[in-house]
């Protein structure tokens, strides 16, 4: 009989890779967790033989149906979907902060999955997709970091359930290629009067720090968690980039001049990017540069000890279509 993994967050990029990875092997069903199972996405993965599920990581109540029988369990949590949320505006306290309010409810969200799956009696694996505690590993220093804190506090929760004690494994994504260039931030590569391209970032320009092919190896990389033993802290980094080699590297694979790098302050980032998306990505920047990225936790665990080969940033940037910010 073939096996389960329900996967949260089908629709998006970390769970998209998971079901991809998992659709591939044989002996295994993927279950896929979505709000609207309507959607053009959901109904591409219905396709392709994803058996595709309505729930809300707000509700409980629709997860438990959803992780029936499930063998493995990944869970995603996104605190960008809140974030975007135009009713988060109006549900926040009138004087907090939108990316405090965020950081509560992902953490709600985290705790309802953990919870409903350490109920399920078949599960062998609950897969997490976390981050690194940035006020813990800072010293209190980056005390506001809420995308990242958010999902280590579930960490932090998930290890005090019973339920899932031997079963639960963390996965911390890197910083996206995509991200780069894809979100409109200004670290997105503009091409000046010269002809040459200039990028805005913040920070020291020569820091490495990690980046990955999410789409492509996440899934992968989930893979190998569920296939280990439990209790792992997996970093699934593609490669270690500095703004600098980032623009070189994107530079050459399209042939045209680097223009160089323009460092700002946290400040004069969060002026560029005012809102919150800012300060979330300056600080996750600069947290990674001070503080390495997994804040330097020795447990955590790399793929190449796994023998998993990572797109590099160079092959990707020779696949993908840059056309709209050329
Ligand atoms: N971008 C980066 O560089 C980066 C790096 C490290 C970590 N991360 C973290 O990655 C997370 C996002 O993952 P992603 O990039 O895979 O997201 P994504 O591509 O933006 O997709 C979001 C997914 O979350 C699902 N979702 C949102 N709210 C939900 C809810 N209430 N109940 C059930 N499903 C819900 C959506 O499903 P439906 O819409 O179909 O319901 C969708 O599948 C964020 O928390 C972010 O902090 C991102």
């Amino acid at each position: 009989m073939s096996k389960i993994i329900v996967v949260t967050g089908i629709t998006g990029a970390q769970g998209g890779s998971v079901g991809s990875t998992y659709l591939e092997l044989p002996g295994w069903k993927v279950r896929g967790v979505t709000r609207n199972s309507s959607s053009n996405k959901a109904k591409e993965w219905a396709e392709k033989g994803v058996e595709i599920v309505t729930g809300d990581l707000n509700d409980p109540k629709s997860l438990e149906t959803a992780f029936e029988n499930a063998n493995v369990i990944f869970g995603v949590t996104d605190f960008w979907t809140i974030f975007q949320d135009p009713e988060s505006g109006s549900k926040k306290k009138p004087d907090q902060d939108i990316t405090e309010y965020c950081f509560e409810v992902e953490v709600q969200q985290g705790k309802n999955m953990a919870d409903v799956a350490s109920r399920v009696p078949t599960l062998e694996r609950f897969v997490f997709s976390s981050m690194a505690s940035a006020s813990k590993w800072s010293n209190g220093k980056f005390n506001q970091l809420y995308h990242m804190d958010s999902k280590a506090v579930v960490v932090d929760h998930i290890q005090t359930l019973k339920g899932l004690e031997d079963k639960f494994s963390q996965i911390q994504a890197p910083i996206y290629f995509n991200l780069l260039w894809q979100w409109g931030l200004p670290t997105t590569p503009k091409k000046q009067d010269d002809g040459s391209y200039r990028i805005h970032g913040v920070g020291p320009s020569n820091i490495p720090i990690p980046f990955g092919n999410v789409q492509q190896d996440f899934g992968r990389c989930v893979k190998a968690v569920a296939d280990a033993q439990p209790g792992l802290n997996f970093l699934a980094v593609g490669e270690m980039l500095s703004w600098v080699t980032y623009l070189a590297t994107w530079c050459e694979s399209q042939g045209v001049q680097v223009g160089g790098y323009e460092e700002h302050t946290i400040e004069s980032f969060m002026e560029l990017l005012p809102g919150g998306l800012g300060r979330e990505f300056g600080e996750n920047v600069l947290f990674a540069q001070q503080f390495g990225y997994d804040g330097r936790d020795p447990t955590v665990v790399r793929p190449e000890q796994f023998g998993i080969r990572m797109t590099s940033f160079k092959e990707y940037c020779e696949r993908a279509d840059f056309s709209s910010i050329l």
